[in-house]
């Protein structure tokens, strides 16, 4: 089986390296850096420079694929709707007429938007809060409305990532001993790097199509999960200011019970603080 990774960063990189070593995989991975082909080139049998956008680039690299997971995030200074909905639109005018089977999309819980906390599933509609929120929407729409019926499309909207690399601590080592603003009452929603690769990998070899929300079954609030954080690795504690409102960009409690009844079990259900 072929596989492109369009995006081949924190997410990609692991990803490729699974498929490298478990897995009889032709690896393709793309980059829009030079200076990165001969790393990636240690954990993919190809790889392409390319902007997401190109598409004479994107049409030769998805040439022959079977499989291709699409794991991009902004690069500094460039918006979202050039990251995101432009690849999108680039890699589904593509896919209509190519021979892939499938798309594994990583999107994001944040698309729910403000749910004021409540539990969310997939059927839930989403609610962009901001421009930003509104193009991982549509980037979403564009690959489950130009695909539809033309090959299996999944999308899973992640958590918050961390894991190997991008521990806890490294996230939340600035906060602490600071006061930040809200009260910290939002459900936090994280997914282990380990959870990602082997959805990921569950995703591609189920033929999974549709949406699916990746998250653990820690449940903490994000004022809980910054506490044991600091507990752990004794920071000073935060102190939470209610006068101010929160600047979590969404509030809701994330279902993953959709995930779990397709037959996928939790790596880490708990959190590695
Ligand atoms: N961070 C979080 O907590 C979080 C939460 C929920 C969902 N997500 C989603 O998870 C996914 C993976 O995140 P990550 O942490 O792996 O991101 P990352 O490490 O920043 O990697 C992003 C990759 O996208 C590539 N890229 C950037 N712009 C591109 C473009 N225009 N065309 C093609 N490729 C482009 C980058 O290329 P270069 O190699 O040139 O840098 C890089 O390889 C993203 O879709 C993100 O939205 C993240």
């Amino acid at each position: 089986m072929n596989v492109l990774i369009i995006g081949c960063g924190y997410v990609g990189s692991a990803v490729a390296k699974y498929w490298q070593q478990k897995m009889t995989l032709v690896i393709t991975v793309t980059t829009t850096t030079p200076e990165r082909v001969l790393e990636l080139e240690n954990i993919a049998e190809k790889v392409v420079v390319l902007q997401g956008s190109d598409r004479a680039a994107l049409e030769s690299a998805l040439h022959g694929q079977d499989c291709v997971l699409l794991s991009i995030a902004p690069n500094r200074g460039i918006s979202y709707a050039d990251t995101y909905l432009k690849t999108a639109q680039t890699v589904s005018e593509i896919l209509k007429k190519s021979s892939v089977k499938q798309i594994i999309y990583t999107s994001t819980c944040s698309v729910y938007g403000d749910k004021n906390g409540a539990l969310v599933d997939e059927e839930t509609p989403t609610e962009p809060r901001n421009e930003n929120q509104k193009i991982l929407q549509e980037t979403e729409q564009v690959l489950l409305t130009e695909l539809k019926d033309k090959l299996r499309v999944c999308i899973l909207r992640l958590g918050g990532i961390y894991g190997e690399n991008r521990e806890l601590v490294k996230i939340y080592s600035r906060v602490a001993g600071q006061t930040r603003p809200g009260d910290g009452s939002e459900p936090s929603n994280w997914i282990h790097l380990d959870d990602i690769v082997g959805a990921v990998e569950f995703a591609r070899h189920y033929h999974l199509q549709g949406i699916y929300n990746l998250v653990d079954d820690a449940n903490l609030l994000n004022r809980e999960v910054i506490a044991r954080v600091c507990e752990t690795h004794n920071l000073p504690q935060v102190t939470w200011d209610n006068s101010q409102p929160s600047n979590r960009n969404y509030n809701a409690k994330i279902s993953n019970q959709k995930i779990k009844d397709a037959g996928y079990k939790l790596i880490h259900p708990q959190m590695i603080f």
